[in-house]
């Protein structure tokens, strides 16, 4: 046994043991819990009955859209065993990010304790931990534990050298196409913005589709991923490598930019929609037969095969996203982590259930039945997902060279400012104006 593996277990003993003199405690830790818990969205109906003497604790969100549902894997823990009861708070989709991130902030802001557990998006990380509201991971997840996942995905889950969060899924926006229509015309999957551009407007003149290329263009966090692509396939960046100043107002960040007005306004193989459309309004019209192109995530294969959702089943390729001449393809890196409430009231409970659920047999349950990519390398070897999920065994290469968003305790405010300076960029064609704009903006937010 390794000396990691030797302090997990003997730190597996003393989570036992206290969780048995916790539930010694239960009648005290339990009324303390109920009290302490304020009102809002995040309420906890801690309660010994409901309960039923086991420690309660609470755990919040986003909501994902699959054939089965975070409530039945959290049902799947609680009936596994005997001491705690998970209380489980659905919050919006992750679409809706700014209302799942505004619903945590004020929650976790209230340092009462609630919720115990949460689950976070990649670009919260730096500052969840910043304020002191998540819970240091280090010493119940150790350095051997830690090397079970993607490297990458735990540097974005550690801030100032601790760990403060825990991967659970990952994610990167990728290109969706048509493979029986690009066969058609004997087409090759574009690997450049102007090949793709090309084809799409083939396609389109030809009746075969009536869009060509569709993406997210709504003043929402979903903007940001879509921009965060375009412009790091032409080389450019939203941050300087040393995070401190904006280059967004760059001419590659420009140029970028310009393509996708271009692609509403000039090439014309996108619709004017694409404008307020996010995730879901951008994958129907796809799925549904009527375009060759999409920009999304991975949630969209499952619903592609799925013949009571989709009528291309079978016909959908994946690809990374095309590039500029001179660039590379940049997938925007996506995602969600646990976290641990620093506040929390019940830390070997809440601790023993991060580690049921980041567990490689929990992570393969999310994949198969959720279609949530893994965040260990290992679960993509399993044989039930290459057989359930082969398509997500290919996605490792997408995941493992994504490009994160800036990564700052701030990012919730230069996201604002990239949400409505790409949005009254895109919608103006005013682009250079509106991104040095944000630039400066964005120097005054990390300045400040
Ligand atoms: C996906 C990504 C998340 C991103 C969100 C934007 O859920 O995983 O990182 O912020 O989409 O809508």
């Amino acid at each position: 046994m390794s000396q990691d593996e030797s302090g997990r277990s003997a730190a597996k003993t003393a989570l036992a043991a206290s969780l048995n003199r916790r539930s010694l405690l239960k009648g005290a830790s339990l009324a303390a819990g109920s009290m302490a818990v304020g009102g809002g969205l995040l309420a906890s109906t801690a309660s010994g009955a409901r309960a039923q003497g086991r420690t309660e604790i609470t755990f919040a969100s986003a909501k994902f859209y699959a054939k089965k549902t975070i409530a039945q894997i959290v049902d799947a823990y609680n009936e596994s065993q005997t001491k705690i009861h998970v209380k489980y708070i659905e919050l919006p989709p992750p679409s809706s990010s700014t209302e799942v991130h505004q619903a945590l902030v004020q929650q976790l802001a209230r340092r009462n304790g609630a919720p115990d557990v949460f689950t976070q998006d990649v670009v919260w990380i730096a500052e969840f931990a910043g304020a002191g509201w998540a819970l240091p991971l280090d010493e119940y997840f150790p350095a051997a534990a830690r090397a079970e996942y993607f490297p990458g995905l735990i540097d974005a889950c550690t801030y100032q050298g601790k760990l403060t969060a825990l991967p659970w899924i990952v994610d990167g926006g990728m290109l969706f196409y048509r493979k029986d229509l690009l066969e058609g015309i004997g087409a090759k999957v574009p690997e450049t913005w102007a090949d793709m551009t090309t084809i799409a407007m083939e396609l389109q003149k030809s009746g075969k589709v009536d869009f060509g290329y569709l993406w997210q263009g709504k003043q929402a966090e979903v903007l940001v991923c879509d921009a965060v692509s375009v412009i790091g396939s032409n080389n450019g960046s939203i941050l300087a490598a040393d995070g401190k100043s904006a280059t967004i107002g760059n001419d590659q960040a420009v140029e970028a930019i310009q393509f996708l007005y271009d692609t509403i306004n000039k090439s014309k193989i996108s619709p004017a929609d694409v404008l307020s459309w996010d995730e879901e309004p951008s994958r129907l019209p796809f799925t549904g037969g009527k375009a060759a192109f999409l920009r999304n995530w991975s949630y969209v294969y499952g619903i592609a095969q799925d013949k009571s959702a989709s009528s291309v089943v079978d016909k959908v390729g994946v690809a990374p996203l095309p590039h500029f001449a001179g660039g590379k393809s940049a997938s925007c890196l996506g995602g969600y982590q646990y976290g641990v409430n620093a506040s929390t009231k019940n830390r070997e409970a809440a601790v023993e259930f991060l580690t049921w659920m980041s567990s490689p047999a929990t992570q393969l349950r999310f994949a198969i039945d959720l279609g949530l990519a893994p965040t260990r390398p290992a679960v993509y070897d399993e044989a039930e997902l290459a057989k359930e999920q082969p398509f997500m065994q290919t996605l490792q290469s997408v995941f493992t060279g994504a490009t994160p968003r800036p990564v700052t305790p701030k990012y919730a405010q230069v996201s604002l400012a990239l949400q409505s300076g790409l949005s009254r960029g895109l919608v103006s064609g005013d682009i250079k104006k509106e991104l040095t704009a944000t630039a400066s903006k964005i120097d005054a937010i990390l300045g400040a």
